[in-house]
């Protein structure tokens, strides 16, 4: 019979016993990804990039990690992966597709960064352009944080207006992170929040200054549940204001059928991002928009010197013919209600408090316990997502998780094997007995 969970850490001396046993364990099947780090601390901040955040922590759990191959990643202590980040994101066909590789080897081959411009500059925005509602031209950058700003820049050009409303998390630059005690004072003023859940907060927001924002920049990620009338809404809200609708589609722009939230819901935003998928690992980005809004952007300062690198246009070439010739924005949609389906029927076996949703659609899946403990929740996570890293499955235990061309339905029941046997050991070892 299940036990009903209390908190976790008044028990028995047994069970802290049994705890400290398995931490042992798991400790010692990371002995170089440990090294790794203590060696890296003393090169890197932190000891390891992505801003020094360890999945659980540093013992155990794995750090680093040295090659993938489809759905697999391998770290430094050679325990392979069923992966469900794909390098958070970028690799929706999976790891080393070989015909993107060898499109961007072969590109290389001839020169990869040139001076001034290559065909594959315009063949590239041509490409895109069709994909995705209203845009009609287009500019190429290679992170999601640069084409975000070059939206901003641009949004601010065509209105003659300086502030943005914003929803989500947009990168790493000043104005995505205006509240941080590294970036300078005010720009929360020029930037502020909105609730994406909550039109009322835009219209707020908007109504402060009106006339004077420039554009809202929203990431439909942040619309949670995913519901085509709230986008209709608040880009109803934002043009009431004379403001430019920026939809922020770095995370799901190529991966959602078809080609993207806008697309999906029937919106044709102002202006549109794309980035993460599109090179399938290759560094590149795009801002795309309506003709008139885009225009602007002539003579304006966006670029940068490794902006023309062709290597990873071509990889976006073959990355978007390989989308489309395998269907693989329904195949990711699919294995993603696979797994929140058989999480949530996890759940249900259990007397444990969590849920699997989609966030925002299936082939950005999440999983995550919602006991009203936060100590016993925090405690579940950790032992949780350590038990099922040590079973062969990378989950990411904050961030959501993402599914690629190269998973099978195969793969997202044995990962719910794997999920089976970590939350029963879970509970075994957190439960208070
Ligand atoms: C919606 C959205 N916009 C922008 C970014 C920033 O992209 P990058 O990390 O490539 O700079 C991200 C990154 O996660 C994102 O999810």
């Amino acid at each position: 019979m299940t036990m009903p969970l209390r908190s976790a850490l008044l028990d028995s001396p047994t069970l802290m016993s049994t705890r400290r046993t398995r931490e042992d364990e798991l400790r010692a099947r990371y002995t170089r990804s440990r090294a790794l780090y203590e060696r890296a601390r003393r090169c890197i901040p932190g000891g390891i990039h992505l801003s020094g955040r360890a999945l659980v922590d540093f013992e155990t759990t794995p750090s680093y990690f040295e090659r993938g191959d489809g759905a697999r990643i391998v770290d430094v202590d050679r325990h392979e992966y069923t992966d469900y980040l794909m390098a958070f994101g970028a690799q929706l066909l999976g790891y080393a597709q070989p015909e993107v590789e060898q499109a961007a080897h072969l590109r290389g081959s001839s020169g990869n960064l040139l001076s001034l411009n290559h065909p594959l500059h315009i063949e590239l925005i041509e490409a895109l352009l069709p994909r995705f509602p209203g845009a009609e031209m287009g500019v190429f950058l290679k992170t999601g944080s640069e084409a975000t700003t070059a939206a901003l820049r641009i949004a601010r050009q065509k209105t003659g207006r300086k502030l943005v409303a914003r929803a989500g998390y947009h990168g790493w630059h000043d104005w995505c992170l205006p509240l941080e005690p590294f970036v300078p004072a005010g720009l929360d003023q020029q930037v502020p929040e909105f609730d994406a859940n909550d039109p009322a907060s835009l219209q707020r927001v908007l109504a402060s200054h009106p006339l004077d924002f420039a554009a809202v920049i929203l990431a439909p990620e942040m619309v949670l549940p995913h519901d085509p009338a709230l986008f209709h809404e608040l880009a109803r809200i934002t043009r009431s204001h004379g403001a430019l609708l920026i939809m922020d589609e770095v995370k799901t722009a190529v991966r959602i059928e078809p080609g993207s939230v806008s697309a999906r819901v029937g919106l044709v935003p102002d202006i549109i991002t794309v980035s993460k998928a599109l090179g399938n690992g290759w560094p590149i980005a795009a801002t795309l928009g309506r003709r008139e809004v885009m225009e602007v952007a002539a003579g304006m300062h966006y670029s940068a010197t490794f902006h023309g690198e062709t290597a990873a246009m071509a990889a976006a070439l073959a990355t978007l013919s390989i989308v489309d010739r395998d269907g693989v924005a329904r195949h990711v949609d699919e294995l993603g209600q696979r797994l929140i389906d058989g999480l949530n029927a996890l759940v249900a076996e259990h007397s444990v408090s969590a849920v699997a949703y989609a966030e925002p659609l299936p082939a950005m899946p999440f999983f995550k316990f919602t006991e009203p403990d936060p100590q016993l929740n925090a405690e579940l996570t950790r032992w949780f997502y350590r038990e099922v890293l040590a079973r062969g499955s990378l989950l990411h235990p904050r961030h959501l998780w993402f599914l690629s061309a190269a998973h099978r339905e195969a793969d997202v029941d044995a990962t719910l094997e794997t999920c089976r046997a970590a939350l029963r050991q879970t509970l075994e070892l957190v439960r208070a007995y």
